[in-house]
C-alpha cells in the first residue's frame, strides 16, 4: 500500500512553490510517487475545474459549488488515487477534502455537517495520512500575485472571505492535530521546505522501503 499526502493553504500562500520543491525532492530521493491537483487531474475533473474557476456562468449557488468540487474529488479518488495507492505509490494531492471544509464550509457558510457528509461520500473514506497546511494571514498574501494574471473566481472573493477560509483551516487542524501539520508559510522558502520534508520523511521512507 502507498500513502496519501495532501497539501493545503489559502490562495497565494506559497503552496505552488512548495509543491515544486517537494516534487524535486521526491525525484532526487527516487520515491515512487504521483502528484495530483484538485480540482482536476482527471479528464472529468479538469472540465469541472474550468467551470468552477475560470469559465463558469455567473450565479453559481454555494451548494452547486460544493457538489461540483465533490464531484471532481469522487472522480479522482476512484479513477486515480485508489489505483495509485494500490500500486504502492506516494500520492501527493495539491488540495483535498480540507479545502472544501475551509472554502465552502467556513468561506461560504454551508453547514459543516453537510460539507463533511458530502466529503465522506466523495472520498469514500480515503483520508490522507498527513496533511501539510501552509498557514498565512491572507491580508499579507492576497495582493502578492506571482503570475501577473487576473484572479480566478474564488481568489476574487476578497479579504473577509479568505480570512474565514484561514480560520476554517486552523479549526480543522485543531480538530485533527495528528493528521494536519501547520507550517508558518511566511517563513523563508527553504525553511518551509525543510519543515515539509521533516513532516513527510517517515512516509517517504515507508513508501520507498528505505
Ligand atoms: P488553484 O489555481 O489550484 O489555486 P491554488 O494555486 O491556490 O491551489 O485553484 C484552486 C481554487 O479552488 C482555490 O481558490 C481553492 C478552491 N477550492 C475550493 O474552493 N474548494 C475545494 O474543495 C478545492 C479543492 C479548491
Amino acid at each position: 500500500m502507498g500513502a496519501l499526502v495532501s497539501l493545503e493553504g489559502g490562495d497565494r500562500s506559497g503552496k505552488s512553490t512548495q509543491v515544486r520543491l517537494l516534487k524535486a525532492h521526491l525525484e532526487s530521493r527516487k520515491v515512487p510517487h504521483v502528484l495530483l491537483r484538485e480540482p482536476g487531474s482527471t479528464a472529468v475533473g479538469e472540465v469541472l475545474r474550468r467551470l468552477l474557476l475560470h469559465s463558469g456562468p455567473d450565479g453559481m449557488e454555494p451548494l452547486t459549488e460544493l457538489f461540483l468540487f465533490a464531484a471532481a474529488r469522487a472522480q479522482l479518488v476512484r479513477e486515480v488515487i485508489r489505483p495509485c495507492l494500490a500500486r504502492g505509490l506516494l500520492v501527493v494531492v495539491d488540495r483535498y477534502l480540507d479545502s472544501t471544509v475551509a472554502y465552502q464550509g467556513y468561506g461560504l457558510g454551508i453547514n459543516l455537517e453537510i460539507v463533511r457528509t458530502v466529503n465522506r461520500w466523495a472520498t469514500d473514506g480515503v483520508v490522507p495520512e498527513i496533511t501539510i497546511l501552509f498557514d498565512a494571514d491572507p491580508a499579507g498574501t492576497l495582493d502578492a500575485r506571482d503570475d501577473g494574471g487576473a484572479p480566478d473566481r474564488i481568489e476574487a472573493r476578497g479579504l473577509a472571505y479568505h480570512r474565514r477560509v484561514r480560520e476554517g483551516y486552523l479549526d480543522c487542524a485543531a480538530r485533527e492535530p495528528e493528521r494536519i501539520r501547520v507550517i508558518d508559510a511566511t517563513a523563508e522558502v527553504m525553511e518551509v521546505h525543510r519543515q515539509v520534508r521533516e513532516h513527510l520523511e517517515p512516509l517517504l521512507a515507508q513508501v520507498s522501503g528505505t
